[in-house]
């Protein structure tokens, strides 16, 4: 007996099946199959109950029907009840869970299994982006952080991902820059923290060049020669963009976050003729008071508020690159889904943007990928004001991460005083920025969130450490007990029996369910929420049930379950852009 890998998806379609051969077929029945509340089963369908309401039959007489024409082999694995007015629960039983638990047994088997909903696709996600020359700020954590997790759930649910940091270098900021640099630069200043003395490079040539003086003529040469290809401006920028990358790597490399590609706003400016020729063939976009703009009539606020994709002055702009940047990524990486991370604040922005593109890529048969905006809400102190430092500047990455860091060692060294220090400091650095990203990805990216040091290190809760320390515990099992858990001695284990043991191989099996939801909404937080649900289910099972008995076949039956334990964690962890630890 083995039970698929997504064991709701297989209940749905046993269920279809059984409906068709009951005369349902073609008449709009769906099982409707969810994870189910523990009390009642493991898994609920209400289709019947909707389709009978519908076509004013008996529902409870139809799910009936339906459950007596259900496959042998779902008999088999399932014990089937009708409730209430005509829902159907299932919970697995005993053998069919071993099934499952003997069939998936590490992370790379999870993963096969798993690779089915996006097989044979390319999925472009754009993430992080920040603005160059600037510091990366607590929104580009973010959108660096979930960012990061989405592209791993897509690559583990099979599609083939690429990941693509889409850069702000171009813009007329870049006038101001140059005018600053070139009368002010500190070549010490420069080597030492580049993008600090790039921002302040930026402010005095801000403040240097009012509306209306002839500085800012000089500004806007600066600006005109480089667009005109000007051989020194062009370095000047190369170089802004070199150093800003480079910073920008050092915390990429802490978050464990590596770019295919940093295709910026500049790569697309020999590529916004075409957008403004096409859009303009379409009947998409139209003239307005010299600039181009498209508005979309059937649209509330639309219809009134212009897209604008070229400047009066004739400059592109934010949306003429992100219109050149969606048809490079359909045409170039052949992608059958994009998604853009950013702060909830550009909606409007995307959008305008992907109803503009859906147009135009009508009107020209061009094949549409899936679009998604994956929005998140800002960061707030625990006074519910924007995140500052003391004195009200803006929080540097670089300095959060640190403390962070060093925060997570107090923690560790703490806990585990004995270990040599520099194995704390390795702890220390998976705790400390796992804890940032796990306080990110836990709640729904939607709402604001809270940043709280004492509430992301706690040891218990939906946290970093907890799940961490959870990980290394079942590791420690292993140790103790002088086991390596990369070939687990349980060829003698047998099926779950305890109401523990059961309760726990349950939520083993609805990894598959997590892993769909979080995926297929683009919302970490239902794993996050899984894995937490996962290790109480764990700790209930280890404080009933002594895993390192004398009996050997109690031994394998509950070395079973830890190590499948361990691996859908450290799976699930791995996913969202953790790194697991041997101890703790
Ligand atoms: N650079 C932008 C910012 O810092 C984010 C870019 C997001 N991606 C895009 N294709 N517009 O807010």
């Amino acid at each position: 007996m083995s039970l698929p890998f997504h064991v709701a998806s297989h209940l749905d379609s046993a269920l279809q099946a059984a409906a068709n051969t009951v005369g349902l077929a073609g008449r709009g029945f769906s099982p409707e199959v969810r994870v189910a509340d523990p009390a009642h089963g493991d898994f609920q369908a209400n289709g019947a109950l909707a389709f009978a309401k519908r076509e004013k039959q008996n529902p409870r007489a139809l799910a009936q029907q339906i459950v007596d024409a259900l496959d042998a082999s779902v008999k088999a694995d399932f014990d089937i009840s009708l409730a209430g007015p005509g829902f159907i629960n299932f919970r697995l039983k005993p053998a069919a869970l071993f099934a499952w638990l003997q069939t998936y047994d590490s992370e790379e088997h999870l993963q096969a299994a798993a690779a089915a909903a996006h097989a044979g696709q390319t999925w472009v996600v754009d993430y992080s982006s920040p603005n160059t020359a600037k510091q990366m700020h607590v929104g580009h954590l973010r959108s660096a952080v979930i960012g990061e997790a989405i592209c791993r759930m897509l690559a583990f649910t099979g599609a083939r991902v690429i990941r693509d940091n889409h850069l702000g270098d171009w813009g007329t900021q870049f006038g101001k820059l140059i005018y600053g640099y070139k009368r002010w630069a500190d070549p010490a200043a420069l080597a030492a923290d580049p993008i600090e003395e790039l921002e302040r490079l930026y402010k005095l040539g801000h403040a240097a060049t009012p509306d209306g003086s002839p500085e800012l003529e000089e500004a806007r040469a600066e600006l005109v020669k480089l667009q005109n290809g000007d051989p020194a401006n062009v370095a000047l920028w190369t170089k802004f963009s070199e150093v800003s990358l480079a910073a920008f790597q050092q915390i990429y490399d802490r978050l464990g976050i590596k770019f295919d590609h940093n295709l910026g706003e500049s790569f697309y400016n020999d590529k916004v003729e075409r957008i403004y020729r096409e859009l303009t063939e379409t009947g998409l976009a139209q003239e307005s008071e010299g600039a181009l703009v498209v508005f979309h009539p059937e649209h509330p606020r639309f219809k009134t508020q212009p897209f604008l994709i070229r400047k009066a002055d004739g400059a592109s702009n934010y949306a003429s690159t992100d219109l050149a940047t969606a048809a490079y990524r359909a045409e170039h990486f052949k992608a059958d889904g994009i998604v853009v991370v950013t702060d909830f604040r550009q909606g409007d922005h995307f959008e305008q943007l992907f109803l503009t593109v859906k147009k135009w890529f009508a009107a020209k048969n061009y094949r549409l990928p899936e679009l998604h905006h994956v929005t998140f809400g800002a960061v707030t102190g625990e006074d519910g004001k924007a995140l500052k430092t003391r004195d009200g500047g803006t929080i540097r990455l670089k300095a959060l991460l640190d403390e962070a860091e060093e925060r997570a060692f107090a923690l560790v060294t703490e806990k585990n005083a004995e270990l040599p220090e520099t194995e704390r400091r390795d702890i220390a650095r998976a705790v400390g920025v796992g804890a940032v990203q796990y306080a990110d990805l836990a709640q729904n990216r939607s709402s604001n969130y809270v940043f709280s040091w004492d509430k992301m290190l706690a040891l218990d809760g939906n946290t970093a450490p907890y799940l961490l320390y959870a990980v290394a515990r079942i590791r420690s099992i292993f140790r103790k007990a002088g086991l390596d858990p990369a070939h687990p001695p349980v060829a003698s284990a047998s099926a779950p029996e305890t109401a523990q043991e059961l309760a726990l191989a349950r939520k083993l099996v609805q990894f598959s369910d997590a892993v769909q939801i979080a995926t297929s909404q683009l919302r970490p937080h239902f794993l996050c929420l899984y894995l937490f649900e996962l290790a109480g289910a764990y700790s209930g099972f280890y404080a009933a049930d002594k895993v390192i008995v004398d009996d050997p076949a109690v031994r394998a039956r509950r070395l079973l379950l830890c190590h499948r334990t361990l691996i859908v964690l450290e799976t699930g962890l791995h996913l969202l852009g953790l790194r697991t630890l041997e101890r703790m």
